[in-house]
Formats: C-alpha cells, sequence, structure tokens
C-alpha cells in the first residue's frame, strides 16, 4: 500500500464539492493499493506529511495569496517535514473569485523550499462556479491515485 495525502480546504459548498471531487477521483475502484487520508489544513499536521507517499494541497485564494488555514498548515509542517520530504510528489488546487495565480505562486515557493516536486499542473478553478469543475477534481485525484499505485513517481 502507498499513502496519498489530500489537505485541501474547504470554506464554502462550492469548495466542498471540489475536495469531494478529489477524494471520489482519488477513490476509484479500479486503484486499489492506495489508502487515503483526507484532513483540512487546521487539522493536517506533520505526522499526516511524513506518512504520505503523496499529496494534494487544496487551497482558496484570498488577498492574492493561499488560504490562511494552508499557510498556517505550512508555517507548522515545514521544519518538522524540511529533511524527510524532500521529492514528495504533490498536486495542487486552487479555487478563485477571478484569479488564482497568487495562491499559485505562493503555494509554490513554499514548496519549493520543501523541495516537493510537482507532478501535475496546477488546476485553477477560477470564476463562477462550474459544474465541470467538478470531473476536472475528479481527474485530478485519479491521476495522483493511479500514478503513485503504478510507482509513476
Ligand atoms: C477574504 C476573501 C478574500 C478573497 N480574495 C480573493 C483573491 O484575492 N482572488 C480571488 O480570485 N478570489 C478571492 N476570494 C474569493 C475566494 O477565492 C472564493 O470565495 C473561494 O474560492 C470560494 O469560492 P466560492 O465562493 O465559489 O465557494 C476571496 C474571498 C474571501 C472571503
Amino acid at each position: 500500500m502507498k499513502n496519498l495525502l489530500i489537505v485541501s480546504h474547504s470554506p464554502s459548498p462550492n469548495t466542498k464539492a471540489l475536495t469531494e471531487a478529489v477524494v471520489a477521483g482519488a477513490s476509484n475502484d479500479d486503484i486499489e493499493r492506495i489508502c487515503i487520508r483526507e484532513r483540512p489544513p487546521l487539522q493536517a499536521d506533520s505526522g499526516d506529511v511524513l506518512w504520505a507517499n503523496a499529496i494534494i494541497l487544496g487551497t482558496t485564494e484570498n488577498f492574492g495569496y493561499m488560504s490562511g488555514a494552508m499557510k498556517d498548515f505550512f508555517d507548522r509542517i515545514y521544519y518538522p517535514c524540511l529533511e524527510q520530504t524532500q521529492g514528495l510528489p504533490y498536486a495542487l488546487l486552487v479555487k478563485a473569485g477571478l484569479d488564482g495565480q497568487g495562491a499559485k505562486s505562493s503555494v509554490e515557493r513554499i514548496v519549493t523550499g520543501l523541495r516537493w516536486k510537482q507532478v501535475q499542473p496546477a488546476l485553477i478553478c477560477k470564476g463562477e462556479f462550474r459544474s465541470d469543475f467538478i470531473p476536472q477534481c475528479q481527474e485530478l485525484g485519479m491521476t495522483m491515485a493511479a500514478g503513485l499505485e503504478a510507482g509513476v513517481f
């Protein structure tokens, strides 16, 4: 078994639906050897990250940056994980009202410091909520779980 951690900030019904879609995609019936753990960022800790073989991060954009909850997560896990998680494969989901680039680059700056490895392009779901965000998030989750199971990264 390999372990996939999903740390996603879901402060609204729309963001909850996106997080659930990521989890549903990762839980695809055809993927059998992946253990999934989902944690809101305020509850996730360094033990969760050290447990993970790959991680999916989900954040809203707030004031041109990642959510405060996601920043708090990084503040707490950065030094406890710095030495042991280099190369950790990750993917990023951003939910934004209009833009999303500020949240994306703020996460990427920190994970560059952690030396995690981006294995999928960031998915930015922005603007008015659209129903096609859901399959995009399912695909993100499924691709990460399937890639981890297959040993692609
Ligand atoms: C305090 C606050 C700041 C925000 N700042 C930004 C921002 O800088 N850029 C942006 O695109 N959206 C911004 N938003 C919109 C959120 O990203 C959006 O509300 C969030 O993705 C949840 O989406 P939903 O409203 O569809 O549930 C902000 C929202 C709040 C509450």
